[in-house]
């Protein structure tokens, strides 16, 4: 098992020694966790797909802590990323950008561009800035399953692969960070997240919005993806039938239902979309626990985070055969 150890100057120092030297580290970011290995060692980079047993096309984020940093990884960062960075970094956004010849090859899964954060997280941070690399890291979940928001849920499905794991408590977002692209004529959100459509609208005017693509740029947009093990429906409590309700569990967004459910939990009774989706996967890990036949997903309201909210409840959906 990994050991589990609380964030403090001591265990980051240790954490960032781990990467230098190849390993593989947990670790808290504003978002959800982090598996990290040394973005510039294609041998770590390796252990990361397989501990994940994560598709070799599915390229992973690159972390930086500084500009010097960001442009140790991309070629160049043209004018509207410039705009996106001075707004949002650090901060829950990702930028896709032409990546330098010197990124290894697995990090990108060969293709031309990488994408790139400066996390807000101060563990996140200061991890990167003592391994004094820049640091390649997907969510800490078996690919395709629920993001971990806690060091536990870290620990419970990666546990065994991991070095060491930070732990510095549930992460602020809950949801993964929003991934543009601003290459192409208009600039695209490849996946919704943290950073609301609207407020990227607010500094770049219109953008598209990419929908679940069959041969995806980001895999976050494979129709399934952000998956629990029970199988999961989006449903009001009212058209849930009677007779099933026994056997599964519901997550309301803001009122519990009558009754009749096996499990309630309510994701904002201050039907607060921030708070939503900052409790999103850490209440879909406990129902998922439960064992139960099915899990029901209140629709919330698909403005700001609702958005992210409802992308990750469709795709959790989408994982029933
Ligand atoms: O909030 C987050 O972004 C978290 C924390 C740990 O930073 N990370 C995260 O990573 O969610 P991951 O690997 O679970 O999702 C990364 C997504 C994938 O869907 C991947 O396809 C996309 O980023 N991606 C990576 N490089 C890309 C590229 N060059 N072009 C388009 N999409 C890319
Ligand atoms: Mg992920």
């Amino acid at each position: 098992m990994a050991r589990v150890v609380p964030a403090t100057p001591e265990t980051i120092g240790e954490a960032a020694r781990i990467l230098r030297r190849g390993g593989l580290v947990a670790f808290p970011t504003e978002t959800v966790y982090g598996l990290g290995a040394n973005a510039l060692d294609p041998v770590a980079v390796a252990r990361v797909f397989e501990v994940k047993r994560r598709p070799a096309f599915d390229p992973l984020i690159v972390h930086v802590c500084d500009r010097t940093m960001l442009e140790e990884v991309v070629l160049e960062i043209p004018p509207l990323a410039q705009v996106l960075i001075r707004r949002f970094w650090p901060g829950p956004l990702t930028l896709v950008l032409r990546r330098r010849p010197k990124l290894p090859g697995i990090v990108t899964a060969g293709l031309d561009t990488v994408a790139v954060r400066e996390p807000s997280h101060p563990v996140a941070l200061e991890l990167i800035r003592c391994a004094e690399t820049p640091v390649a890291a997907p969510s800490a979940n078996p690919f395709g399953r629920l993001s971990p928001t806690r060091a536990e849920h870290v620990a419970r499905h990666l546990g065994e692969e991991v070095d060491l794991i930070l732990d510095a408590g549930p992460t602020p977002h809950g949801i993964e960070s929003t991934i543009v692209s601003v290459l192409g004529e208009t600039p695209q959100v490849l996946r919704v997240g943290a950073v609301p459509v609207e407020e990227l609208e607010a500094v770049l005017g219109p953008v598209e919005v990419a929908t679940s693509a069959r041969r995806p740029q980001a895999p976050g947009q494979l129709p399934s993806h952000y998956a629990p093990r029970t199988h999961l429906s989006v449903a009001r409590a009212e058209e849930v039938p009677v007779s099933a309700r026994p056997r599964s569990a519901y997550l309301a967004f803001q009122r519990p239902p009558e009754d009749g459910f096996a499990a309630v939990r309510v994701l904002s009774p201050r039907g607060d979309l921030r708070e939503a989706a900052a409790r999103l996967f850490d209440l879909l890990h406990e129902l998922d626990g439960l064992g139960l036949e099915r899990i029901y997903a209140e629709p919330v309201p698909e403005t700001g985070l609702g958005r992210a909210i409802m992308d990750r409840l469709r795709r959790a959906s989408a994982a029933e055969g």
